[in-house]
């Protein structure tokens, strides 16, 4: 039953799993930063964005953060797990996303967060070596030492709650397979070390097992399985997920939904990417590369529903690829050839170089996703939580209804379930003068 919430006074735990990684450390510096008064949270919805209360003519516009019972910045608590035992700010310089002297400004905070041991296997991210890694017998026993790590944080640091969000690499590619699909089968892997469990499966389920949510900012699987759909209804927590929805997926889903409401017909769509990080390196492996592939392909095919119109995009032909460049660093460039055509099925294109910074867009979402999460389960709320799909590229959903990828839709659903929450009316934009003529 949902209850309307009020202001948190304690702390929030923010616990990252790939603690040091570009993004992660992205958002803890900046996150210290805006503490400071010395940034602004641009693309933060949380921070800046207003929302409409009540009719256009009220003219009411508060601040998300002033509507909802947020916790504040000053009351997240960082913790977190990597794979090398270097401290947040040696993980901030290696990824070279902010500037030394940014970071010289929020030098003591980053120094003092070291991440706690990780549960890492080679086999699911083929790139990457680590030395600062958990040892046990089973992937149970590694799942309740991840348990141990939370509740120790949580008292060391007197946190009323705790968040757990997977920003660490992308896995390799599993499908769902039996063991995934239910508690049972699940927890027996875990015991029998089935080969099919990812460490960031082991992470999840002990996220979900203490009673936390769990958000999933990587393509992995993870929480998008039967097994966690049901411990996370039976524990009543909040999972949301998959893949921060950044760069060229956010402008893939603009532009989609602009052809499609004009009914102008796609003849295929080319994107590649380079890019210099440690997850450019990452994706370079087939194994995680595939993984993201499938996060990445999805999205235009649910916007377009070529089902419904054949006659516009029954073969569109749909290609991504990402290079790994490393002059470019973190600084992404992603190109995308469009093929259009209109009237009488005369062609056209468009061409957009989105010269961006993948750390910088997705460290906002980072943000807004653990507050948001938190706020769900204070309300009550659990299971998938649909109404954050804004913030994915492959938004989590139920088994009976189809995925919701058009920016647009997805940002109404979430303001609309923002006001539900504090019990103020949904907007429909219908005109006022309509609703008095009907
Ligand atoms: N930056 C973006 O715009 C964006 C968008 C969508 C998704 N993502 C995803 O976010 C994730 C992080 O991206 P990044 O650029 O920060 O990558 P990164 O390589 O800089 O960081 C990943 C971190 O995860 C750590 N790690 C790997 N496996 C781990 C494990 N089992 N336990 C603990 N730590 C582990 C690595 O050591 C590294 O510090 C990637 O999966 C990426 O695909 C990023």
């Amino acid at each position: 039953m949902k209850q309307k919430p009020t202001k948190p006074q304690g702390k929030l735990g923010v616990l990252i799993v790939g603690m040091n990684g570009a993004v992660s450390t992205t958002f803890i510096a900046g996150t210290y930063a805006v503490r400071k008064g010395l940034g602004l949270p641009v693309g933060s919805l949380t921070q800046l964005a207003t929302i409409r209360i009540g009719k256009r003519s009220d003219n009411n516009f508060p601040k998300i953060k002033e509507f909802l019972p947020l916790y504040d910045l000053d009351q997240i608590v960082f913790g977190g797990w990597d794979i090398r035992e270097e401290t947040a700010l040696d993980g901030a310089r290696t990824a070279q996303v902010l500037t030394e002297n940014d970071l010289l400004k929020v030098k003591d905070e980053m120094e003092a967060l070291r991440p706690m041991k990780a549960v890492f296997d080679k086999e699911w991210v083929k790139r990457l070596d680590g030395n600062w890694v958990k040892q046990a017998p089973t992937k149970w026993d590694l799942m309740e030492m991840v348990r141990q790590d939370i509740r120790d944080f949580k008292a060391q640091n007197k946190c009323d709650e705790i968040v757990v969000i997977w920003i660490g690499s992308t896995e390799v590619f599993t499908p769902a397979l039996d063991v995934h699909s239910s508690i049972e089968k699940f927890e027996e892997g875990l015991k029998n070390n089935h080969p099919a469990i990812s460490p960031s499966m082991i992470y999840a389920w002990a996220a979900l097992k203490e009673g936390w949510p769990y958000i999933n900012g990587a393509p992995n699987l993870t929480v998008d399985m039967g097994a966690t759909f049901e411990l996370a209804n039976l524990n009543k927590v909040p999972i949301a997920g998959k893949d921060f929805k950044t760069g060229q997926t956010m402008v893939k889903t603009i532009i989609s939904p602009m052809i499609k409401m004009r009914m102008l017909g796609l003849h295929g769509w080319f994107s590649t990417n380079i890019l210099g990080n440690r997850d450019g390196e990452v994706l370079d492996d087939p194994g995680s590369f595939k993984t993201k592939e499938e996060s990445k392909l999805s999205v235009i095919d649910s916007i377009l529903q070529p089902e419904l119109y054949p006659e516009l995009y029954k073969d569109y032909y749909h290609k991504v690829r990402i290079n790994y460049y490393p002059p470019r660093g973190d600084n992404k460039e992603g190109w995308d050839n469009i093929d259009i055509f209109g009237w009488l099925g005369y062609p056209m294109q468009i061409k957009i170089d989105f010269l961006c910074r993948d750390s910088i867009l997705a460290a906002p979402l980072a943000l807004d996703l653990v507050l948001l999460t938190n706020l769900a389960q204070r309300v009550g709320f659990y299971g998938i939580q649909e109404w954050l799909s804004f913030y994915f590229k492959s938004p989590m959903h139920s088994p009976d209804v189809v995925p919701e990828h058009d920016l647009f839709i997805q940002h109404i659903k979430l303001k609309n379930t923002m006001r539900e929450i504090m019990d103020e009316e949904p907007i429909d934009h219908i005109d006022e003068k309509i609703k008095k003529f009907k």
